[in-house]
């Protein structure tokens, strides 16, 4: 059955199905965290040590193939296919799903699963670094993945990744950047209130976890937070865009409903309500 599978792969991006010992398998490593995370990592070990367990329907990255690393086909929405890919590892780096929906927690549960299956002995989780009394459902994913790893008898590391830097414009109620071509006063909208963030860089949050997946030892069973030293508000963050553009631009704090008014037609129903 598992064969028949493997054999109706596109065998160009996985020249082979006997999948040979390694110490680091990841995921995600086309990705914008996973990429990062790849390249700081083959600062650190020789590519023989590493196998990426390759989703991307275009294949690997350039990074990817000049690096020479073994490339082994998972996807975590077949998980027939993750028990190979997952073989013959020591360590493995499971990047959470891309979405914001509660359902994709069976997915990293299915992976776990094939990590056991597979023998791995240390699994790296990549969370968030929300509060755990977070109401939100991206959250309360990750709080259910890492409850399930924790349960797994494997031995784990759970490394809730900071707020990205570089999508500041989500969080200033989904601002649309060409607003900023424009000229005069310019107002943002956002719903509820400001707060404070610790915001990181991806390719800080990307050499951290890898720093931590390189560790000889030091990391088992226990969850890591990875942030910026300082957290910002969007208060101060307008600020900032003011001085640049030297233009004023402000905060509208409004209600949700009225914010869900303003934006409805522009994003997506999902993003507007949650999953
Ligand atoms: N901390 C933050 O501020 C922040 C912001 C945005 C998103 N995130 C979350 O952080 C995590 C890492 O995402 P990212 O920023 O690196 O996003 P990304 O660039 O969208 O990459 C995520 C990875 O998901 C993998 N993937 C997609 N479908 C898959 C499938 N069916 N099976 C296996 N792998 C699959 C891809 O792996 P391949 O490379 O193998 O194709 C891809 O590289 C995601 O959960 C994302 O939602 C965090």
């Amino acid at each position: 059955m598992l064969c028949r599978q493997l054999d109706s792969l596109p065998t160009s991006h996985f020249p082979s199905l006997h999948v040979k010992m390694v110490k680091y398998v990841l995921t995600g490593a086309t990705g914008v965290l996973g990429s990062r995370i790849f390249k700081e990592l083959l600062q650190t070990v020789p590519a023989s040590d590493i196998a990426v367990s390759l989703y991307n329907p275009s294949g690997p990255s350039e990074e990817i193939r000049a690096s020479g690393v073994e490339v082994r086909h998972g996807d975590y929405t077949q998980p027939s296919t993750l028990v190979t890919a997952f073989s013959n590892a020591t360590k493995l780096l499971i990047i959470s799903y891309p979405s914001i929906s509660l359902s994709r927690v069976e997915l990293h549960k299915a992976a776990i699963d094939a990590a056991k299956t597979a023998g791995v002995e240390h699994v790296y989780y990549t969370s968030l670094a929300y509060a755990d009394d977070s109401l939100a459902a991206v959250m309360h994913s990750h709080l259910e993945t890492e409850k399930y790893l924790k349960a797994s008898g494997l031995k784990y590391t759970i490394v809730r990744e900071g707020m990205y830097n570089e999508v500041w414009p989500l969080y200033l109620g989904v601002f649309d950047l060409k607003t900023l071509e424009g000229e005069g006063e310019l107002t943002l909208p956002i719903p509820i209130g400001d707060g404070k963030i610790a915001w990181a860089a991806q390719d800080d949050l990307g050499a951290g976890t890898a720093r931590i997946l390189a560790a000889p030892s030091g990391y088992e069973n226990r969850t890591v937070v990875l942030t910026g030293s300082r957290a910002t508000s969007l208060g101060e963050v307008v600020a900032k865009i003011s001085g640049v553009l030297q233009r004023k631009v402000s905060l509208q704090i409004v209600p949700e409903e009225m914010f869900v008014q303003y934006q409805t037609g522009k994003l997506p129903e999902e993003t507007l309500r949650g999953p």
